[in-house]
């Protein structure tokens, strides 16, 4: 274990992954003090972080990282032992709609954070870390075979993905200019609880729920490599603690499903859980007009992750999809907390015209 961590600045922790990533680090290390930085948009929401609020060593931040002035004040009266970067625009839809959002959060907020990093730490890196959470959309779209592996070339092709592989390359920048300790993993799909229903997953479970139209893109053949989001955390952590400065890892869950696939898996699932007879949420799939410049497929080669940490994923799809529905069934007011307001006017536009 190379960092010796005390005081540890997570981004974007009231977001999906960043919460399920504080929940994991706040239960299995007592002995650090947490910051948790969000800014609270739409996505982020502190009931996703219910059970750990109490802890004595979590602290809430409300702050925005494209607002320099802000984290100079904050870097000025704390110091940290590492950062992990999760803090984003995530959505690629809202990225074809908006664009420029995506630009401000991800590559200026992230190079917002990087001067303030190097700042701080003044060329003492002894012990720092600077952890970039990124995804694998980087890398471009697959046809029918291969993998994307840590040397596969740099192929953004929708804004969000854009404005990611920009920022993964800035943070490759301030290491070799300024020898910033750094870390970056580029990840797969995640699913599980506390997703905001724009995604995929939680979308269906929420219209199978209202008995609404399934909205599949095109011809639902787009593949995606599904990881539950809790191996996700566990990898970040094992990341931070044991990979090597100047280092990219792929995660991925070997888990590949063509959209429609995965979607009468859940049918499947809902039904069963909701006491409907077999065929009666997928009677609901409608196909509709494809996302412009669509990816085709995604396949994350993670085989470094497990040669060189030790990580692997460890919940199987058909597990970890029944955990997920049967969390939203059971969740019922955090969804209708998340759906309440903009959430509306959001689904109108996205999917009126489709
Ligand atoms: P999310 O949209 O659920 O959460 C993003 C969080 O960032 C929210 O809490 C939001 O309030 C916060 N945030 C946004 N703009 C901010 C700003 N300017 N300042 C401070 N906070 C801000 O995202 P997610 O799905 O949890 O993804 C987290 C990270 O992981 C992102 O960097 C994303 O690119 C990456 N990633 C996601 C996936 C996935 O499948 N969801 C896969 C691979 C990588
Ligand atoms: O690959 C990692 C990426 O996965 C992350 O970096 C992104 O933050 C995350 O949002 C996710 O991107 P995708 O675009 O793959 O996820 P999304 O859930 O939006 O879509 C998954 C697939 O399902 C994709 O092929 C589009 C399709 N889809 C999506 C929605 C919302 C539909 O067919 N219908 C829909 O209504």
């Amino acid at each position: 274990m190379m960092t010796t961590t005390k005081h540890l600045l997570i981004t974007g922790g009231a977001g999906f992954i960043g919460s399920h990533l504080v929940r994991l680090l706040v239960n299995k290390y007592p002995d650090y003090q947490i910051y948790n930085l969000d800014a609270l948009t739409y996505a982020g929401n502190l009931e996703n972080l219910k059970d750990v609020e109490q802890a004595p060593h979590l602290h809430f931040i409300k702050g925005d990282i494209t607002d320099r002035d802000f984290l100079r004040d904050l870097f000025a009266r704390q110091a940290f032992d590492g950062i992990i970067h999760l803090a984003a625009e995530s959505h690629v839809d809202r990225s074809i709609t908006g664009p420029m959002a995506f630009v401000v959060t991800n590559v200026i907020g992230t190079v917002n954070l990087l001067e303030a990093a190097k700042e701080q730490w003044a060329g003492q890196f002894d012990g720092k870390r600077f952890y970039h959470v990124s995804t694998d959309e980087v890398y471009g779209s697959l046809g029918e075979t291969g993998f994307f592996t840590e040397e596969t070339a740099y192929d953004p092709r929708s804004p969000y993905s854009a404005s990611k592989a920009s920022s993964d390359h800035f943070v490759r920048a301030y290491h070799h200019t300024y020898g910033l300790p750094v870390v970056i993993s580029n990840c797969s799909n995640n699913y599980g609880p506390f997703q905001f229903p724009e995604k995929l997953l939680p979308l269906m479970i929420h219209n199978i729920r209202q008995r609404k139209p399934l909205p599949v893109y095109g011809d639902g053949q787009y593949t995606r490599d599904w990881l539950w989001v809790i191996d996700h955390a566990e990898a970040i952590d094992r990341i931070y603690h044991d990979g090597v400065n100047g280092e990219t890892y792929n995660i991925g869950g070997n888990n590949e499903w063509k959209n429609i696939d995965l979607v009468h898996l859940l049918c499947a699932t809902m039904d069963r859980l909701l006491d409907r007879p077999a065929g009666d949420s997928a009677s609901l799939i409608t196909f509709v007009k494809d996302r412009p410049g669509h990816d085709r497929r995604y396949a994350i080669d993670a085989g470094k992750l497990k040669r060189e940490l030790g990580w692997e994923p460890l919940v199987q799809m058909q597990e970890g999809l029944e955990r997920t529905a049967r969390w939203y069934l059971e969740n019922q007011e955090w969804l209708e907390h998340v759906t309440s307001g903009n959430y509306q006017k959001y689904y109108q536009e996205q999917y009126a015209s489709r």
